[in-house]
């Protein structure tokens, strides 16, 4: 399993032919059309067992059976949820980490790679303007980091109520917070302050006024904001948000897993002003910033806190600790053993350069305005709010739930487009999510007439 024999020279030629291939897939389709358990299991049964198989019988079964059973996040047709757009660069250098099984634990094991992943997390950080002390790691998600920030946030709260044992903390965040903001506070034991907001966004006035009508102000931790909210792409006002926390000495966390990549558009950046304030910072590239899954960026203004709560002590990990100067990622998230994860983006990055990554991010927010302007036009359509970011929300008018779900499955029967409806005040609704750069105008008004 582990030398150079025929079997792996075979493996070699064959998967990276498959690899080939679909790197040079251009468009991506969507496929994702199987589903049935029955039919998947009669190709893959038997695969796994106490004998070998030839590799090409494993790898026909994954091109023939597993493979078209995945919709293609990466295809330009998946508008649904949030949608993948990784750059071939990223995917190539994504194999190559593989393929090396770099890891990026620690400065003593992956000094090279820690530094790359480093430079892309300060880039990062300077868009929001953090300062030049920030810093923090690439974990495998938004959800990951969500957790790993609000870790900190809850004990540097603990620490300043030094004495109240036992308490409860609670953050404050919005209705429209992301699913692993909740999911979060559960794992943390924390409660949520749900503020009341108009159109769905955060504002200082609306922090405050929740803060002071609120009976147990002193076990307010943190206020979590969103900086593109999933399901419409909206933005807090973050710069309200800030002076309000900071007022109350709260801990200023943003979610931009999604919309944080907007900080490189100059169309919407004024729209993230405020964000230089937070104390933690999520943005997933593997969302907007073209990178592979599994990827997100965690940032903390003090890194030195972070590192206070996350770090993980035991007489084998002495020897990565013994110099306070060098920077291990593992000590500022809630995990030990981690894939450099943040070098495919390095490598895009590089070889594409920033504005490359600019033009690319923009095409899908003025796809979103044109595509709002084109609903308008249709009488049968309705807008339900003008886009900030890539996500549209519209409804048909007329239609029920049923409407919607039928409409979905014949796009994805007929290979169209993946776009499974949302919900937008309890009423089911349409929603693009535009990412890739190469959707087309023509396949929204495509997607608009088989609404008529
Ligand atoms: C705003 C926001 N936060 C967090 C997440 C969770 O990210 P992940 O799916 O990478 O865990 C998402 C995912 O869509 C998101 O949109």
């Amino acid at each position: 399993m582990h030398s150079v024999d025929p079997t792996t020279e075979q493996m070699i030629r064959a998967v990276l032919a498959y690899a080939e291939n679909r790197l040079r897939l251009d468009p991506v389709p969507l496929d994702g059309l199987s589903r049935d358990p029955a039919a998947l299991n009669t190709v893959l049964a038997g695969l796994l067992g106490d004998g070998p198989h030839n590799p090409d019988q494993v790898l026909g079964a994954y091109t023939s059976c597993v493979a078209p059973a995945v919709i293609s996040a990466d295809s330009p047709r998946f508008l649904g949820f949030i949608p993948a757009a990784p750059t071939k660069a990223s995917l190539l250098f994504d194999m190559l980490v593989s393929c090396a099984s770099i890891q990026g634990i620690s400065w003593l094991e992956a000094a090279g790679a820690i530094q790359a992943e480093n430079l892309v997390l300060r880039l990062i950080a300077d868009r929001a303007g953090l300062p030049a002390s920030a810093g923090g790691c690439f974990v495998s998600g938004g959800s990951a980091a969500n957790l790993s920030a609000l870790v900190v946030a809850r004990e540097a709260a603990k620490r300043r109520a030094d004495g109240a044992d036992g308490r409860r903390f609670r953050a404050v965040v919005s209705a429209d917070a992301h699913s692993s903001i909740i999911s979060t506070l559960r794992i943390l034991e924390m409660d949520a302050l749900t503020v009341t907001t108009s159109d769905h966004r955060l504002t200082g006035p609306a922090l405050r006024a929740a803060i002071e009508a609120d009976g147990d102000p002193a076990s307010l931790a943190v206020v979590a904001a969103t900086a593109g909210t999933t399901n419409a792409g909206i933005i807090d006002d973050l710069a309200g948000a800030a002076a309000v926390a900071r007022e109350h000495g709260l801990w200023f966390h943003v979610d931009g897993a999604y919309g944080g990549a907007g900080l490189f558009a100059p169309s919407v950046r004024r729209a993230y002003d405020g964000i230089e304030h937070a104390d933690s910072f999520v943005l997933d590239p593997h969302k907007w910033l073209f990178a592979p899954f599994d990827c997100a960026a965690l940032l903390y203004r003090d890194p030195a806190l972070a590192r206070s709560v996350h770090k993980q002590d035991a007489s084998y990990l002495d020897v990565i600790h013994g110099d306070p100067a060098q920077w291990n990622p593992t000590d500022y998230a809630y995990h030990l053993t981690r894939r450099a994860r943040g070098l495919p983006l390095w490598f895009s990055l590089s070889v594409h350069g920033i504005s490359a990554y600019t033009e690319a991010i923009e095409a899908a927010i003025r796809l979103a305005g044109q595509a709002a302007a084109e609903i308008g036009k249709r009488g049968y359509l309705e807008l339900i709010r003008e886009p900030d970011l890539g996500i549209v929300l519209f409804r048909r008018t007329g239609w029920t739930a049923d409407h919607y779900t039928g409409w979905a499955d014949r796009l994805l029967h007929d290979q169209v487009a993946f776009m499974p409806p949302s919900a937008w005040e309890g009423e089911t609704v349409a929603r693009f999510a535009f990412l890739h750069p190469h959707t087309s105008m023509d396949l929204v008004r495509e997607i608009l007439d088989r609404m008529e």
